[in-house]
């Protein structure tokens, strides 16, 4: 069964903020787009990079290192050089509490 972990209140993070979050295993970043939170892996499929610091478009981020896109909502890949989507984290909001889906529980 999936377990979520709360990493956040709704007012820590505004639309347009982000928030990295260091779990034991791996680091994920919690964005909100317009009032709707999404969760993907700080670390770009194509060489390790640290994506979730790249400028956000909309739905779509650039890794800061060599420039890949990816959309944030499923992690599809959008553009080379990355050719592997990033995972993706479930969000819940409950009341002003954000909890995602613990990558560690997987
Ligand atoms: S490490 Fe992200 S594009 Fe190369």
């Amino acid at each position: 069964m999936t377990e979520y972990v709360k990493v956040a209140s709704i007012d820590e993070i505004r639309p347009g903020q982000r928030k990295i979050i260091d779990f034991e295993d791996v680091t994920v970043a919690l964005l909100n787009v317009e009032g709707d939170y999404y969760c993907i892996e700080d670390v770009c499929t194509h060489d390790g990079g640290p994506v979730a610091e790249g400028e956000l478009d909309g739905f779509v981020i650039e890794c800061p290192r060599h420039g890949a896109l990816f959309d944030i909502r499923d992690g599809r890949v959008l553009s080379m050089p990355a050719v592997v989507p990033m995972p993706t984290y479930e969000v819940r909001i409950e009341d002003k509490d954000i909890f995602v889906a613990s990558p560690d529980a997987w």
